[in-house]
């Protein structure tokens, strides 16, 4: 019988890692990778790896036989080797190495299989720095040898398994949704998967389980979650991923508390698993407030730094920037930094182009200095205005003026820029906050409207009345869940009406044979008799990413897309042949290139 702690099996009678002081005399049979070896001249030392840990086995003339010690000479680095000896004390032990008290004497060591030279190395010395991203998302295989990859993917199955206990512990049962589906609405693209038996048809894979679980609502599973994969054909950014899982939650006659305590019960208990902390209950704000105090629906709030309105302070400055924002409607904001003074004209200008970047037409500021003042504020204000802003010598304002639809992100990410520019000290480790009652819609760009989430938000009672004559004003049951600055999770109160959540479709703009073609199904079992409902989902590899504490999204997936949108190491996606296409009934209109630069894919 095997033993799965100790990782005895046919082959093995231990991990390696696992051996310590207490295994001493023990004759074993031990397999795994060569991570290194250092020949000291008629010694050899072999460091081995496995999932556990390392382990040193030592050969030499004294106690190794002579296939052996052949065997070993001729031995690289990642070939997979099996070893048999006994256990015995290191005279040199590494207390760096948990198993550094002990080494494997081998008397026998048999090369099971070959390596070719790594094409990048697997160990590395405490100088050696880690090969490109790029390179080591070619050569996953290796890269994935490495313990810190490893322990990240054993956090992650820690962490799966912790929520599938705890929401079976409150009652949740995990039911299966499909792959091959409709397009279901969450603002990206959808993949499409073209259907051979139906041609000129096409499945769409699930950006989220989004209307399967209310439907599961209808049909009675009152408490539903999946760890559920998604698929959204959309641009990368570091905290995206083309296909990626969602610990989705749905349940039955709740109200948002419902669901705000049990996902804090269930981040308490993951940030337990991870020997981190998660402080419950998390803050709540509204997105009202959120978007007043610092400009954006997802604040990192380890920072206190919040806007000032000076709409009153500076309304009634000389200044032509001001005065039609204020004209129009705006308001004059900002922030005010103590001892900002010190940046250069040139580190304001880049916080000025993350402003621009933002959609802003440009940032004013002004510094406050002993004699006055300076930047191109400055010469708009005089002692009152100075006063008015609370000004102290050394003090930097950066403002922006206009409509808050514009002003808002452009502060965020001043805010962002600035305090990265004057490095300012956190005032907390961690900041959870949920945002909530955010907008029902916002606005399309184009004059009409589009769901601020998705189009299935509860609208608050009080709002119902805005959907005709304001609809941009109305606010409904929608909350985020929000991790130093990044969104780890959103969810709402759905809609259970079916005449009320057709009126939302049309409020969007679709014409009732769009909303029957791509709702149809939604509305037909809203109007079965469907209980009020509400859920959440959780980006799961966020999750992991933020307990396992890496920068990178791609750092807790096995096998993660670039931001090029490829996968690097199985080389997708791919061309098909026209014969591929015939058969699918398809044919490209667009010609791909015709020669590819494969450096690129
Ligand atoms: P939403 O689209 O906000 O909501 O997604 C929920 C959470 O999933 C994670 N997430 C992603 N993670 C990695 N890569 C991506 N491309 C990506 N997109 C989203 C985020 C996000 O907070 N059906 C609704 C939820 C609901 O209302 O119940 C939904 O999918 O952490």
């Amino acid at each position: 019988m095997t033993d799965p702690g100790s990782g005895s099996t046919a082959l093995r009678s231990s991990y390696l890692g696992r051996l310590t002081a207490a295994d001493v005399g023990r004759t074993l049979r031990l397999a795994g990778w060569v991570h290194r070896r250092r020949d000291l001249g008629g010694l050899l030392f072999l460091d081995l790896r496995d999932r556990s840990g390392l382990l040193q086995v030592s050969v030499g003339p004294d106690w190794t036989d002579e296939t052996s010690l052949a065997a070993a000479d001729a031995l690289g680095n990642e070939d997979v080797v099996a070893v048999e000896g006994v256990v015995e004390l290191r005279p040199d032990p590494n207390p760096e190495l948990a198993t550094g008290e002990v080494e494997l004497r081998a008397t026998c060591v048999e090369r099971l299989n070959p390596a070719e030279t790594p094409a990048i190395p697997v160990y590395r010395g405490p100088e050696d720095e880690l090969p490109s991203e790029e390179l080591r998302l070619r050569h996953r295989v290796l890269d994935l040898r490495r313990p810190e990859l490893q322990e990240n993917l054993v956090l992650r199955h820690r962490l799966i398994l912790a929520v599938r206990n705890y929401m079976d512990r409150i009652g949740f049962v995990e039911v299966e949704t499909p792959i091959l589906t409709k397009p279901t609405p969450e603002g990206a693209r959808d993949f499409v998967v073209p259907s051979s038996v139906h041609p000129g048809e096409f499945f769409a894979l699930p950006q989220s389980p989004q209307i399967y679980k209310q439907i599961l609502m209808v049909a009675g599973f009152d408490r539903y979650f999946q760890i559920a994969r998604c698929f959204r054909d959309e641009a990368l950014r570091a905290d995206r991923q083309l296909e990626f899982t969602q610990i989705d939650v749905e349940a039955s006659f709740v109200g948002v508390d419902d669901i705000l305590h049990w996902m804090e019960g269930l981040m308490a208990e993951l940030a337990d698993v991870a020997g981190a902390s998660a402080p419950v209950p998390f803050p709540r704000m509204t997105w009202d407030e959120s978007m007043d105090r610092f400009g954006s629906d997802r604040p990192d709030l380890r920072w206190d730094l919040e806007i000032s309105d000076w709409t009153t302070a500076l309304g009634a400055i000389d200044f032509r920037v001001t005065q039609s924002a204020v004209a129009a409607g705006g308001r004059i904001r900002g922030f005010r930094f103590p001892g900002g003074a010190r940046l250069s004209r040139k580190q304001i200008e880049a916080v000025e182009v993350s402003a621009k970047a933002a959609g802003a037409p440009g940032l004013l500021w002004a510094k406050r200095s002993e004699d006055g003042g300076s930047g191109p504020l400055s010469r708009f204000l005089d002692e009152a205005e100075w006063e008015a802003l609370g000004a102290e010598v050394g003090d930097l304002f950066l403002v922006a003026a206009g409509d808050d639809g514009v002003t808002s992100p452009a502060l965020d990410a001043v805010r962002a820029a600035a305090i990265q520019a004057l490095d300012l000290p956190r005032a907390r480790e961690d900041a959870w906050l949920w945002v909530t009652d955010f907008p029902v819609f916002e606005a399309d760009g184009d004059g009409g409207l589009a769901p601020n989430h998705h189009p299935f938000v509860q609208p608050h009672d009080d709002a119902l009345e805005l959907l005709d004559g304001d609809p941009l004003a109305a606010r409904g049951d929608a909350y985020d869940l929000v991790y130093n600055g990044t969104e780890l999770g959103s969810g709402s109160i759905r809609i259970h009406d079916a005449a009320l959540q057709r009126r939302i479709f049309r409020l969007l703009g679709l014409s009732d044979d769009e909303i029957e073609m791509k709702f149809g199904f939604l509305l037909t079992a809203l109007a079965a008799g469907a209980p009020p409902h509400g859920g959440v989902a959780f980006g799961m590899d966020r999750i992991v990413q933020r307990f396992a504490g890496v920068s990178s999204l791609r750092d807790v997936i096995a096998f993660p897309k670039t931001t090029a949108a490829r996968a690097l190491f199985e080389g997708a996606p791919v061309r098909l042949g026209a014969a591929e296409l015939d058969a699918l009934g398809l044919a490209l209109t667009a010609r791909p290139d015709p020669d590819p630069d494969p450096e690129s894919r």
